[in-house]
This record gives structure tokens, sequence and C-alpha cells, in this order.
């Protein structure tokens, strides 16, 4: 859909034009244009165009600058070096094209051309099991992409790929029939995620004591498992007590995390169970898949072992059992055959990406992942701690996703309480605020780092007011808001007549810069890109305050007027920004 377009497009226009206009031989060639220190854009085509055209390109670029007319958006054009272009636009051609942006409410964010169908797996977390700091970032990427998406115009089905299957569930259903009333709960009807989870932990701790101890117990956990694959009642049913013990909890980890999740959207191994046989059935008889020892494989020429042999992907076992790849690779042919996807993601560690890669290559080979699908596994890093080793709890355990979120809200409340009084927030401000800025910084932290790339969860560098922070954004957000609190009846109005301040050309240039990195970021899956934008923008503002005073005695109503307006789209940029990115923007701070 066409949308206001930015000054980079326009300048890039009217350059095309000029150059076919002084150079018809050279048909249509792209000026290359980037923004730049020295002016406000560079354009760089010519020297490939005179390459083509074999001729001198300082030359050549004198004739293009020439052959522009003076128009209301170039306003000097100098060539310079080898025979780059550097283009200085108008004031005025800032403050109408930013203009034309606020009156959109996508300021100016295009839908994508051809919008399709995207499945995105993400918070994929385990039944039974507690959620650790890896599904941070599954949840969170994957909750930014989500949201990144569907603003794109993307239509995006949410599937959380939960570990609910496997046979450990024998060992917790047996333990479970043998002591009738371990998940029961003694308070109200009201349970809490955090008493779900610790009458699971107690099932699973005392289950697992059991199954190693007691061979006995051990050969009837083994039979229950075949008893929950054969679809038993009783033994569903007792399963089914633990996925919804699990949901209880994981929704409450979610709300924590503020990543809203939806019941149907939990479709997770179990949900693929009935065609596990059939998935089976046709990779054999295609010959995508052979047996080997009892194993049904898909062999790959490039994937071997450490020994030098081949190492299958193995979809059903010897023992008859099926792995995690009959269940995705199952998940492929519901999501392309029944949900019509025409993407799919995949947001999970980055050290299972030899198994998506077998995974989606035997999906090809069988047919199910054609041509016109594209399967992406935005493989993630892992969290390290303050010593660069994967985060570890002080004795070595793996560290509760919960606690490390009350930790960072504990710690963004004291930061907000410094500052509270000076802003007058009420107790009850500074409690909501807390929550926003202390998971704010969690997220942030982890979205501001390119995905694949690992990062130190380090929450002193995460609250702090300066540098790279979401604080720094939200209080760059909350600065806005408080000047046009203060401002009283003067409204942000655009006046494109005025001349702009330096700082003020800069901001004004940055933020015609937005609808572009969210363009570009729906298309790469790289949040980072947008963090890094915001990041750039409230540096700007930062400066912008420095240099020009906004609400000034010394300034014409029209300067109030223009100064407000800039605040007021970069402060509605900054909330869609970190909307985009599941951060929130408390209003005073
Ligand atoms: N449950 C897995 C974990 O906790 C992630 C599942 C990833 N999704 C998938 N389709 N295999 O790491």
């Amino acid at each position: 859909m066409a949308s206001v377009p930015s000054l980079a497009s326009t300048v890039q226009q009217r350059l095309a034009d000029a150059l076919s206009a002084a150079l018809p031989e050279a048909g249509s060639a792209d000026p290359l244009l980037r923004r730049s220190d020295r002016a406000d854009f560079q354009a760089n085509g010519i020297l490939a165009l005179a390459k083509k055209l074999k001729s001198n390109p300082r030359e050549l670029a004198a004739k293009v600058v020439d052959s522009i007319p003076a128009n209301d958006v170039l306003k000097e054009i100098e060539v310079s070096g080898p025979g780059f272009l550097n283009i200085t636009i108008t004031d005025k051609s800032i403050i109408e094209t930013l203009a034309a942006r606020a009156a959109d409410d996508r300021l100016g964010v295009p839908y994508k051309d051809n919008p399709g169908t995207t499945v995105i797996d993400y918070a994929q977390p385990n039944v039974a099991k507690e959620m650790h700091v890896g599904h941070l970032r599954n949840s969170v990427i994957g909750d930014a992409v989500v949201q990144i998406l569907e603003f794109s115009g993307e239509t995006v089905v949410r599937r959380h790929h939960i570990g609910d299957w496997g046979t450990q569930f024998g060992m917790l259903i047996q333990y479970l029939i043998e002591h009738p009333h371990e998940l029961d709960h003694k308070g109200g009807s009201e349970v809490s995620g955090e008493e779900a989870m610790s009458s699971l932990n107690r099932v699973y701790k005392a289950s697992r004591v059991l199954f190693d101890s007691d061979e006995e117990f051990k050969t009837r956990a083994r039979r229950r498992v075949v008893d929950l694959q054969a679809g038993d009642p009783e033994t569903v049913a007792l399963w089914q007590r633990f996925v919804d013990e699990s949901k209880i909890y994981f929704y409450s980890v979610f709300d924590k995390l503020d990543v809203e999740i939806h019941d149907e959207d939990i479709v997770g191994e179990s949900g693929y169970n009935h065609m596990l046989v059939e998935t089976c059935r046709l990779l054999e008889e295609s010959g995508v898949a052979v047996r080997s020892n009892g194993a049904l494989c898909v062999f790959f020429d490039d994937v071997k072992g450490p020994d030098g042999n081949p190492s299958p992907l193995i979809v059903q076992k010897s023992d008859g059992g099926f792995g995690y790849a009959a269940t995705d690779l199952s998940a492929i042919r519901d999501r392309v055959q029944n949900l019509k996807a025409d993407t799919l993601l995949y947001v999970v560690d980055i050290r299972q990406s030899l198994h998506f890669k077998m995974v989606f290559e035997t999906a090809r080979r069988a047919g199910w992942l054609t041509e016109d699908v594209k399967a992406v596994q935005l493989g993630f890093g892992t969290v390290l701690g303050k010593d660069g080793k994967p985060f570890k709890t002080r004795a070595g355990e793996t560290v509760r996703l919960v606690d490390l979120l009350d930790e960072a809200v504990e710690r963004a409340t004291a930061v907000v309480r410094s500052k509270a009084e000076k802003v007058g927030l009420t107790e009850q401000e500074i409690t909501e605020n807390g929550v926003q800025v202390g998971i704010g910084a969690v997220k942030y932290a982890d979205l501001s780092t390119s995905v694949s790339r690992d990062y130190k969860f380090d929450l002193d560098q995460m609250v702090s007011l300066n540098g790279d922070t979401s604080v720094y954004l939200q209080y760059a957000y909350a600065r806005i808001q408080s000047i046009l609190r203060k401002a009283g009846d003067a409204k942000p109005a655009a006046h494109p007549e005025l001349e702009l301040a330096p700082a003020e050309r800069a901001l004004g240039l940055h933020l015609d810069q937005f609808a572009e990195t969210v363009d570009e970021v729906a298309t790469s899956y790289e949040p980072h890109k947008l963090a890094g934008y915001l990041y750039q923008l409230a540096s700007h503002l930062t400066t912008f305050y420095d240099q020009c005073h906004v609400l000034s005695d010394d300034n014409s109503p029209e300067v109030v007027e223009n100064r407000l307006f800039l605040c007021d789209l970069t402060g509605r940029t900054l909330h869609r920004g970190m909307a985009l990115l599941g951060i929130r923007t408390p209003e005073r701070l």
C-alpha cells in the first residue's frame, strides 16, 4: 500500500529523474542514496554509471548537478571525492514530510506488498518443568517478531510447541495414580502459578526418586507410557491434569513477562500425536526415510558424527517410539497444509540448528515444504552470566526465569523511586512503573542484541539510566510527555516555513527513517535493528533538548509549536517502536 514517501525515497526519486534526464543513454540507473554525515545524503551511484558509460565520474556528476533544477526538496548538491554527490535538503521538505507522517496513525509504515501467512513457533516451555532463562529468549524474541509482523499486515498464527509428551509422563502419571492427592491444592480455588509449580516440582522429584530406585515402579511407569500412547482414558485424564497445572504456571510467568499467550495457540507436541504414524509411513513409502538397525532414518551427505560416519535424523526409534523429529515433521505438514503457511518461523535455541536443518531438508524431500514456503529458524544465542559462562545460580543450577524477573523489577523499582519525588509519583505509580521498567529492561537487553549472539545477563547495566537501555528510552518518552503537559495551551503544529537548527534537522531526518526501519525488520526478523533505531532516536532527542529550548519565552509561538510537533512525533515513534518490541512506555517517570 502506498503511504507517505520518506524523504529518502523522495530524494532518491528526484535524483533518478535527474540522472535519466541528464544521461538518457544510461537507462534507469540507481543513484545509490545513503544517509551521510557530511550532508544529509550521499549518492554513490555515479561511480558505477561512469564505469558503464566509460566516462569521467566527476564530469558526469557535474553534468547531473547542472541538470537538476532548483526545487523545494533539494537545497544543495555538490560533487565530492571521485564523483559522489553530497545532498542537502530543504528544511521545508523535512517538516512537510514529517507532518504527513504524523497525520498517519501508522507513522508512515507501509503494509507489506504481498502479505502472507506466517506460522511462528515460540514461547514453548515444557510441562511439569520450571521455566528457565532460555525460555526468556524464545518468548521475548518471538513476541516482538509477532508484533512487528502483524503490524506489517502479515497474518500471524502463533504456535506454542510446548513439551507435553514423552516417556517421563509415564513416570509422573504412575506416581499420581499411586499418590492420588499429590496435585490437590488446599487453599481456595484460585491456585497461583508458584503453587502450581511447587506441587509439580514435588511430584517430579518424588517420582524420579522412585523411578531410579524401585525396579517395579519403573516397570509400571513404562507400561503407563504405553497406556498413554494408546489413549487409555484414565491415563489421558491424569496427563491432562499435569498439562492444566503447568498452564496455570506458564500463564503466571508469561503474565509477569508481559507476553500475551492464548489458549488456542498452545499446540504442544501431543497435538501432533495422531499424525506420527502417517508421517513415518509417508517418509518410508517415498524412500525419503529408510530403516537402519530397526530405526527409521533420514540420511544427509553433509551431516556426519564425530566418528565420520553419517549421523541420520531419527524419525522413529528401533523400539517403535517416536522422537522430536517425527513431531516437528508432522507439525510442518499441519502448518503448511492446514494452516496454509507461506512462512514457518522457529524461535528456538541456536544449539538446535542441526535438528532444524535436517527436519527442513527432510520436509523438502518429502514435498511437504514446497518451493513457495519459506522455513527459517531464528536460532538464538545463550544467556551468559557475568563470568561469560552459561548463566547458572551459585549452586550451579539453571536460573529460574521468575527469580530473574523478580529481581529485575526490584532493581528497577529502586531506580524509579530514586527519581520519584522530583516527578511527584504516587506509591502506586512507583510500583507500576517499577514493573514496566524492570520487565522492559530485561526485554530490551535481549532484543538489542542480535538474535544469534550470546549476551551477558547484567542487571546493573540493564537498569542503568545512561546508555543503550530501555530505561533511557522510557525516560526520553516520559520527558516528552512532561513537556507536552507543561505546554498548556500551546499545541504541537508543524511549521514548514521555519528555518531549522542543526539538532532539529538531525532529529527530523532520523524520524523519517522509522518507517523503512520497521519495514526492513519485518523482512529480516532482526528486532535489534529496531532497538538500535530507537536508541539513536532517543539520543537525537537528548541533543535536541540540550541545544533547542522548547518552551522558552524567547521563542516565537511558531517555533514553540514546531518544536512541540517534533517532540510529539518523537514520543509517538518511541511509543510505537517500543510497543513493537513488547515494551511499555510509562507516561510519568
Ligand atoms: N520445548 C523446547 C524447549 O524448551 C522448544 C521447542 C521448540 N519448538 C519446536 N518446534 N521444536 O527448548
